[in-house]
């Protein structure tokens, strides 16, 4: 375990200095990712937004408070899991993720799933599940069922769930979002 966080901590730090897009520049905090390191269960969300980047740490918004109580829902603590994003630094105005800022990220998201190596990883929203699928299909068509991936030459289940944040605005999704 000793090893495991020392690594997501050089990580963290090699990352404080990245200036591969330009929301490095932009971004007040960079969002590393929090939780168990051991974590089986992993939560990818898109990026940072408004919250998220004024504390430097990942969900902590409304969005966040949502899938706090998501995963109290299947009995577990925030601290059991870890909780990430695609992108590391929010973009302004809580634009998509740019195609160019994914791929100049992503990386850092693969690092974590290698290091953690978690069972399981709860892709939520387009972004993630598309990212770590490798597949072009969207969250409307793939959420709540499981598909296995091969990430960083590891077999993890991913389990694509609709994004918190899109649940709150959309009344019929939090349901979906419940069943799933
Ligand atoms: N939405 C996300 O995708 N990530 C966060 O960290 C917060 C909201």
């Amino acid at each position: 375990k000793e090893e495991r966080v020392q690594m997501l901590e050089a990580l963290r730090n090699e990352m404080l200095a990245c200036h591969k897009c330009p929301l490095g520049k932009t971004r007040t905090h960079l969002v590393f990712g929090t939780g168990n390191p051991e974590a089986q269960l992993m939560f990818a969300g898109e990026a940072p937004g408004r919250d998220e980047d004024l504390q430097g740490e990942p969900f902590v918004g409304r969005a966040g408070q949502l899938l706090t109580k998501i995963i109290e829902a299947i009995g577990l603590k925030r601290s059991d899991v870890y909780i990430a994003n695609v992108l590391k630094c929010r973009p302004p105005g809580n634009r998509d993720p740019a195609p160019d800022e994914i791929e100049a990220c992503e990386r850092h998201l693969f690092r974590q799933l290698e290091l953690i190596e978690p069972r399981l990883v709860a892709t939520l929203g387009n972004f993630a599940t598309k990212l770590l699928s490798g597949k072009p299909h969207g969250i409307t068509r793939v959420h709540g069922a499981p598909q296995t991936a091969t990430v960083g030459g590891r077999s993890v289940t991913l389990y694509p769930i609709f994004p918190p944040a899109a649940a709150l605005y959309t009344r019929s999704m939090l349901g979906v979002l419940e069943q799933d």
